[in-house]
């Protein structure tokens, strides 16, 4: 259901009402279109304290090619990236509050700022405790800027390690992805695509659940960077499944992902490379509070969302049917993070899946080469959130320093950036999907 409080915002006398009645003001935001698929304007590069991330291979000569104009100022910058990596004790910090205390009004409307830190695996007590400072900095300005902009940390030690995430972030692909810390480094081979707008040519990639809502927009989304889809649901929505991968010239897999030979038939669906990138997106809800909940509600939302991810991980790796380069994305969700009433099966199974990427990341980068993370979505506008009743659907739209839900799409992109053959160094990450949702912040 379209969100008629953001249009109602966007009109003259929408922004008027709501200014004097002291409601929240979303602003549309920016997101890819074939039309505008970057943002034009300067980005504005600071820094605090000596980052080592300088030198003319480093960090300038990365921002140099996302396509946006650095300058050391500016005036309106669409995005602003300050290189706190350097920042070791209580005085570098303070040059993150004089940096960008001077800028952050200016930022343009749906713009970004990005926060660069150093890893917290340093057993000097002051640099650890001022760069795990900077978590609470950006995710307190996540929650107080406004006007669209996100806010997000990168913790990185090489920025050519860190070029398709500093390009996701510095686009509008990122739109929805607020509030988030994210670590580069100690994940598989990053390998620069020959063309960085058809990042997945000659990949195959997988998605389970692909016949409608995210997996659809999943799909699509890979397709759009080059991918060869394998789309897979279950044999009851083949119609939907068809037309989808009609549509993007893919192949429909139709397979119901619980059956105890999944792994076995997804295998013989692939060709002999094997798959590129694996998507574990299929889930389902079976809501009740634990008092009401039948064991079956529990084993069905386990089964769907945790089981088959472990069974069908499982027999992919061990089976070489993940090429070198691979990537596995699952879906997890906040409900996974945070808790939800009535949720106790489908949370315990999102965390389950945010447990599963940490602990498989590091072997599976070690022995395959292959990179594990989640995304984990807040508030998604599909057919599983027009169900929830009209004032919690209200409530879950709001509650997200954005104001407002995210859309398929931006699921979507989050995950074709974690399938990018250039970001083997994200790996073991569960990244939300969801505008910096309040629950479970
Ligand atoms: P959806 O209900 O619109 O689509 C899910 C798809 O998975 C359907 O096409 C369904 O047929 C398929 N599926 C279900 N069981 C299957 C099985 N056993 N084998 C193969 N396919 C199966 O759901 P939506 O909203 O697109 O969600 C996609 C994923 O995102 C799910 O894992 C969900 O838990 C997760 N998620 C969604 C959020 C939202 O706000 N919509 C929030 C957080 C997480």
């Amino acid at each position: 259901m379209a969100d008629r409080y953001l249009s109602f915002t966007g009109t003259t006398p929408g922004r008027f009402l709501t200014r004097r009645l002291g409601l929240p003001q979303p602003t549309a935001l920016h997101r890819w279109s074939a039309e505008h698929p970057s943002f034009t304007g300067e980005l504005l590069h600071l820094s605090a304290g000596k980052s080592p991330l300088d030198g003319p291979d480093g960090l300038a000569a990365v921002l140099g090619r996302t396509g946006l104009a650095v300058r050391a100022r500016s005036e309106r910058p669409v995005a602003v990236v300050l290189d706190a990596t350097g920042v070791t004790d209580i005085d570098t910090l303070a040059e993150v509050h004089a940096a960008l205390h001077a800028v952050v009004r200016s930022v343009a409307r749906s713009g970004r700022v990005i926060v660069l830190g150093a890893p917290l695996d340093t057993a000097d007590h002051h640099q650890a405790a001022v760069q795990q400072a900077l978590e609470g900095f950006v995710r307190s300005l996540g929650k107080e800027i406004g006007r669209g902009i996100t806010v997000t940390l990168l913790r990185l030690t090489d920025a050519n390690a860190a070029e398709s995430t500093l390009r996701f972030l510095l686009s509008p692909k990122s739109a929805y992805v607020s509030g988030q810390v994210i670590g580069i480094g100690g994940g598989a081979e990053v390998t620069a695509p020959a063309d960085w707008a058809l990042p997945l040519a000659g990949r195959t990639a997988l998605v389970t659940g692909a016949a409608r809502g995210i997996g659809e927009a999943v799909a699509a989304t890979l397709a759009r960077d080059g991918a060869r889809v394998v789309c897979l649901d279950v044999p009851g929505a083949a119609v939907e499944l068809d037309s989808v991968a009609g549509r993007l010239g893919g192949t429909a897999l139709p397979l119901d992902i619980t059956a105890p030979d999944a792994g076995a038939r997804i295998l013989a669906a692939l060709p002999s490379e094997g798959l590129d990138v694996l998507v574990h997106n299929a889930g389902i809800t079976r809501d009740r509070r634990l008092v009401n909940m039948a064991a079956e509600r529990w084993s069905s939302v386990l089964d769907v969302n945790l089981a088959s991810v472990l069974r069908t991980t499982d027999a992919l790796l061990s089976a070489g049917g993940l090429a070198t380069g691979g990537r596995i994305v699952a879906t997890a969700s906040i409900a996974g993070l945070a808790g939800n009433a009535g949720q106790t099966n489908y949370a315990a199974s999102k965390a389950g899946v945010a447990g599963l990427v940490r602990a498989l990341a590091p072997n599976a980068a070690a022995e395959h080469g292959v990179t594990v993370n989640a995304v984990a979505p807040g508030f998604i506008e599909t057919k599983m959130t027009t169900a929830v009743p009209l004032f919690i659907r209200e409530a879950g739209r709001r509650m997200n320093s954005l104001g407002q839900g995210g859309l398929p799409v931006d699921v979507a992109e989050t995950t074709a950036w974690l399938a990018h053959p250039a970001s083997g160094g994200v790996n073991g990450q569960v990244v939300r999907v969801c505008g910096q949702s309040l629950l479970g912040a």
